[in-house]
């Protein structure tokens, strides 16, 4: 049992056993294992690759058919969708610290909601006004009175005229609220217009703007895609039917 007895009993035994037998699996290792590991992999490249093609053609071919297929359609990036999703990213940065993601408001904090109000869905011009001068209240939406707290120009954050146009049309169009788009040149002209009024706006000045009054229609890009939008099944086809805009 002494360690010297074991080591030269046993030992060698042992590894030569051990020896042959790594032998052995490396020999089988080289020759079985590795193509049958391998080969699904294998299979699995040539299968993506294949259905890879495929798609890939099958996209090519939906957008070669496109422009053909659709009176109005244009690049295949919709410029309609593009200026909502940018106006919804103005929102979240801007103004729902205080409206809310759900655009629900926070009534205990004096914000109101812009989801249903008629301030957001009504004329063009009140809302601009609003939005581009801040706001003094007390003013009644949905008939709840807000006044508690007071509304700086843009929220109180520097947007430029396109940004301001992009979140305006992405509050009309959100929520379950249908209105016209707002491009960037309304605003600045609008903007422009109305520098000499107070900022914030005092509610009575607002209220004086005619409820259903619309700014001026410059170039409106978008509106011949807002018309053809009925086939994407989108709400986006209520502005051309509600009264609202009929100034357009
Ligand atoms: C710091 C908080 C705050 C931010 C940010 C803010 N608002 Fe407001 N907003 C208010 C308050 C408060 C009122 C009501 C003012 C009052 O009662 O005098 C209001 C009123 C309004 C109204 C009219 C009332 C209604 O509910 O329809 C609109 C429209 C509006 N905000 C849109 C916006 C938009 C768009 C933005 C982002 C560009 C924005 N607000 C950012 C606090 C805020």
């Amino acid at each position: 049992m002494s360690p010297s007895s074991e080591n030269i009993d046993y030992q060698p035994t042992m590894n030569v056993a051990r020896a042959h037998a790594a032998a052995r699996e490396h020999a089988d290792a080289t020759v079985q294992e590795a193509p049958l590991t391998n080969l699904p992999l294998i299979l699995s490249a040539v299968v993506l690759l294949i259905a890879g093609s495929f798609i890939g053609a099958n996209l090519s071919e939906q957008k070669g058919h496109r422009p053909q297929g659709g009176a109005q359609a244009g690049p295949p990036m919709d410029p309609k969708e593009k200026w909502l999703k940018d106006g919804a990213a103005v929102f979240s940065n801007n103004c729902a610290s205080c409206h809310q993601l759900t655009g629900l408001g926070n009534t205990g904090s004096g914000f109101p909601p812009l989801a249903g109000s008629e301030w957001v869905t009504g004329g063009e011009k009140r809302l601009a006004t609003i939005v581009l001068k801040g706001l003094q209240g007390p003013i009644p939406v949905k008939g709840t009175t807000y006044g508690t707290a007071v509304m700086n120009a843009k929220g109180g954050n520097p947007l430029t005229d396109k940004q301001v146009a992009q979140v305006l049309s992405h509050i009309r169009n959100s929520w379950g609220n249908t209105g016209s788009l707002i491009m960037d040149d309304q605003i600045k002209e609008y903007a422009a217009s109305i520098a000499a009024l107070p900022s914030p706006i005092p509610f009575a000045e607002v209220g004086k703007i005619p409820e259903s009054e619309n700014l001026p229609p410059t170039k409106k890009p978008f509106e011949a895609a807002a018309a053809a939008a009925p086939a994407a099944g989108t709400p986006a086809a209520a502005p051309a039917a509600s009264p609202a805009p009929a100034a357009n």
